[in-house]
């Protein structure tokens, strides 16, 4: 079933690939106007594609249908997802660990796509969920002083906490406090480095001599809440499997801690990836907060979200509406139906627009309308829940605390 054959060693010129589509931790380039070509992506990490055999085992275990994040192909690939069923069906525990890096002061839309899922995830199964905020990476890679990266990480910690978690099975951690209130988790984060040399490194993330130290080090850090014990307050000394939600760009961090967990007498972090949702001008890059032309932040009003879309979103229309009423649009490359794949739900929306716009007889203003009237509630909504996050709440979130 699975045709996972982890090559842990994978060089920075494996991940380029000969199609020229490149994709790791902090770049995504595609080279094709319809984005990354995620089969040969699949090809390549050595994951597994998501098969409808999955999709079905996934619903007659939990009774539930697959979201439609599942159902699109918007998570599209994973390693070990049947052993997590498999625990699920044996009534084994699991838990979930997602995380973001905060480099910015808001979140865009597409940081939403591994939290929803996650949400949905924990509500499925009804399981503990550990977050980790890498304020120490940003705090590496970007021009900014810890003090600083503190300061966003707790800004991105009321956007999570906005999208609905739970916060009797949340832990939401930032990696400068919480390394200080768990010797368990620095002693994991030493047992990992004990297994990786600066040559696996160097071949996984394509450091180079003139890295800083802390760069080449960092990988153990995302690693160590993989390890159950990093989270004694919550899971005591058990050993118990977690599932990792994320795009698959964060998959070289946990393509290396599988190798090394089983050394340590761990299992395997299991993981289920999602695509890119794509920056407003096209398919070739992901979404990145550090480009705000790009870019639509949970912090937009209204009106700059409607000026986005109108002004920078990638349109596959053709250039005159003559045109386009005779040859249809290419949603395949147009950016606001894309964005509609990941945000409207309702299947026969979706198709009867895919239909209307390829045939033409959908213009590319009335698509954009479309998205503009989805997006708009679901930020103001975001908005209201964050403005209403109280310091206990975000307090709360954060301690180590057992969790039901
Ligand atoms: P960061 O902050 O870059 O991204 C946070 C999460 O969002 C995903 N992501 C996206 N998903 C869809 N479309 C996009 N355009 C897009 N951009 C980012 C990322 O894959 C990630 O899941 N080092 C990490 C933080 C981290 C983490 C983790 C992430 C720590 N531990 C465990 C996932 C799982 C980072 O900087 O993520």
């Amino acid at each position: 079933m699975s045709n996972e054959q982890e090559n842990v060693v994978n060089s920075p010129q494996v991940e380029n690939g000969e199609d020229g589509d490149f994709v790791d931790p902090w770049n995504v380039v595609g080279k094709s106007d319809s984005g990354v070509d995620y089969d040969k992506l699949i090809k390549r990490f050595g994951s597994s594609k998501i098969e409808d055999d999955l999709l079905d085992r996934f619903e007659k275990i939990t009774g539930k249908q697959p979201h439609h994040f599942l159902k699109r192909g918007i998570f599209f690939s994973h390693r070990d997802m049947h052993r997590i069923l498999n625990d699920v069906e044996a009534n084994k525990p699991f838990y979930l660990y997602t995380g973001r890096g905060p480099s910015s002061s808001s979140m865009h839309i597409g940081h939403l796509i591994p939290f929803i899922f996650c949400k949905w995830l924990q509500d499925v199964f009804d399981v503990p969920l550990v977050i980790q905020m890498t304020d120490d990476e940003k705090t590496l890679w970007k021009d900014l002083s810890v003090e600083e990266a503190m300061k966003l990480c707790y800004e991105n910690v009321k956007d999570i906490i906005a999208i609905g978690f739970d916060v009797n099975k949340t832990f939401i951690f930032s990696n400068f406090e919480y390394m200080g209130q768990a010797p368990e988790y620095y002693r994991n984060v030493i047992r990992i480095q004990k297994c990786v040399t600066f040559n696996q490194v160097k071949g996984i993330f394509g450091f180079g001599d003139s890295d800083i130290i802390g760069k080449i080090a960092f990988p153990a850090i995302q690693a160590a809440p993989c390890l159950s014990t990093t989270f004694p307050a919550i899971f005591g000394e058990k050993k118990i499997s977690c599932l990792i939600p994320c795009a698959i760009d964060q998959d070289p961090y946990f393509r290396m801690t599988r190798d090394v967990a089983p050394r340590l007498g761990f299992p395997k972090p299991a993981l289920i990836h999602s695509t890119f949702f794509p920056a407003l001008q096209g398919a070739k890059t992901k979404m990145s907060a550090s480009d705000p032309n790009s870019t639509i932040y949970l912090t937009d009003t209204p009106k700059q979200l409607k000026n986005k879309i109108n002004k920078h979103a990638f349109s596959g229309g053709q250039p005159s509406v003559e045109e386009h009423r005779k040859l249809g649009g290419n949603c395949e490359v147009d950016i606001s139906f894309k964005y509609l794949t990941f945000f409207l739900e309702d299947d026969a929306k979706i198709e009867q627009i895919r239909k209307d716009y390829s045939s033409g007889a959908l213009l590319t203003g009335e698509l954009k309308k479309i998205l503009i009237d989805t997006l708009t509630p679901i930020i103001q909504q975001h908005q209201e829940r964050r403005a209403k996050i109280t310091n206990e709440e975000l307090k709360l979130f954060m301690t180590p605390r057992k969790l039901f």
